[in-house]
């Protein structure tokens, strides 16, 4: 329980394993999440040393780190930050703490276990980039993370570490907690700064405007994810040298991911990035350490319940967005779910596809249309009422969401193995396109189970009707 009464949920939590812990380093300390443990353990001491040091310094060091950003784009942080246009001020930082991806509680374990070292990291990007406001945003249902931030700005505040003139030098900044209500759209950072603006959460169109040129209040505004910002305390405190050092020269450093599943073991990793394999991952003995009940692996999602599924012929790449990419996926939000032998995979997809119809905010036809479409063609042929045309039909509409030459189910010459990744899309934003990955994905690699679920049915035997008085 929490001082508030709240529940600790009981979750797959986080797994050490050997590898040099950045962000997780505290995850052991019962209270890891004090400002007393935090500072015993070297906390605050990446602020200190970037305010003996110029903005532009500090903005250099992370540039030189390539720390890429961890929401999901794998944009780098540091050439983000420069997008702000020279000489307009007021500038925000926005921290989206919204994490909804299904299979994505990485950030959830960041805010509930380490809040300093994220408020910490969040002091560091407004120093760098001269932020007058910082706006953290969590999902309205991380009661425990809001919590333990809400106690840890007070910490923070009564300590110096913000608020105004900050441990005696003339920078001040002010960090605000902000509620979400739950959305996943608002994960989507234009969607979350008119959540913010008390507009309903809706992304808005970009280009032409990018949040650092116009976001919050019209004002420049940098949105990080919460793992980005957490990693600026030890980029500050050891240098970039020592965080390139680990990982590659293009993806260097660690990253959390989040393994749910058929594995032995799931939890939130960190490992080493760039170079660990989704096989070190999925059957490390330090790791998930293999299948449930070592059953064959059927396939499995790289990057959240956005991205395109691989099986086992991709278990040896690593998690490098440009080997990753041209196989026809991303690394995403860091979750990987994994489906052994015994999934129903079109039942698996339907899971997914429903997720993100029901999260549509409905400002784009193909989407708010689309995804309800594939959501009840699914749902009838995952119920034994489909048909053979339902399965070209799962394609029409998928197309009308992301415009493509897609092989279409009953088209064997065009190869059903190409997966044109990433989509096209006639939508704002990827929710569209995200309803449309799992039931491609599943139609692509597994259309055997697709065929066995409509086999005897009549192209004119919809009855998947029940009304009731
Ligand atoms: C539908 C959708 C949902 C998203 N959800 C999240 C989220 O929960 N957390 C997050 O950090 N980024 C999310 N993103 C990515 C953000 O728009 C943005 O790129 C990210 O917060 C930037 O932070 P980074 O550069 O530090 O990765 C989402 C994007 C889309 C399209
Ligand atoms: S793609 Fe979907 S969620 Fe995104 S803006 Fe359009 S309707 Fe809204």
């Amino acid at each position: 329980m929490t001082e508030r009464g709240i529940p600790i949920p009981h979750a797959p939590g986080f797994i050490a394993n050997k590898t040099p812990r950045i962000v997780t380093s505290r995850f052991d300390y019962e209270d890891s999440f004090t400002i007393a443990r935090y500072e015993e353990t070297g906390g605050y001491q990446g602020l200190r040393t970037a305010l003996s040091r110029t903005p532009e310094a500090v903005h250099g060091e992370v540039r030189d780190a390539s720390l890429l950003g961890r929401g999901g784009a794998g944009f780098p942080a540091g050439v983000k930050w420069g997008f702000c246009p020279p000489g307009v001020w007021p500038r925000y930082l926005v921290v989206n703490g919204d994490e909804s991806e299904p299979g994505t509680y990485k950030d959830r374990l960041l805010m509930e276990l380490d809040p300093h070292q994220l408020i910490e990291g969040c002091l560091i990007a407004c120093y760098a980039i001269g932020l007058s406001q910082c706006f953290l945003y969590v999902r309205g249902e991380m009661a425990v993370a809001q919590e333990r931030i809400a106690q840890a700005l007070n910490e923070a505040y009564e300590a110096g570490y913000i608020g105004k003139n900050i441990l005696g030098t003339e920078f001040s900044v002010d960090i605000v907690l902000h509620w979400g209500a739950g959305a996943y759209v608002v994960g989507e950072e234009t969607a979350l700064i008119e959540s913010l603006e008390g507009n309903r959460g809706m992304p808005r169109l970009k280009p032409p405007y990018f949040p650092a040129s116009i976001g919050l209040y019209g004002q420049p505004t940098i949105v990080n994810n919460v793992e980005t910002l957490s990693n600026l305390p030890w980029i500050l405190s050891n240098g970039f040298e020592a965080f390139k050092a680990i990982g590659t020269e293009t993806s260097p450093g660690t990253r959390m991911v989040a393994v749910s599943g058929h594995v032995k073991r799931p939890g939130v990793y960190e490992i080493v990035n760039g170079t660990t394999t989704f096989r070190d991952l999925i059957y490390g003995e330090t790791m998930c350490g293999g299948i449930r009940n070592d059953a064959a692996l059927k396939a499995f999602v790289p990057g959240g319940g956005s991205a395109p599924w691989f099986t086992a012929d991709q278990l040896d790449l690593p998690f490098e967005a440009s080997q990753v990419g041209p196989e026809g996926s991303m690394l995403g939000s860091g979750a990987i779910m994994v489906m052994d032998e015994t999934t129903d995979i079109p039942a698996a997809a339907l899971t997914l596809t429903k997720f993100y119809a029901h999260e549509s905010c409905g400002k784009c036809v193909p989407c708010r249309e689309g995804g309800t479409w594939l959501e009840q063609i699914m749902r009838r042929i995952v119920n034994g009422s489909g048909t053979k045309r339902d399965l070209d039909l799962l394609i029409e509409v998928g197309e009308t969401i992301c415009p493509g030459d897609f092989p279409h189910a009953s088209n064997k010459e065009k190869g059903l193995s190409a997966v044109p990744f990433p989509y096209k899309m006639t939508t704002i934003c990827f929710v569209g396109p995200s309803a449309f990955a799992p039931v491609h994905s599943a139609l692509t690699l597994f259309k055997e189970e697709f065929e066995a679920k409509v086999a005897g049915n009549s192209d004119r035997n919809y009855v998947e009707v029940t009304i009731s008085a």
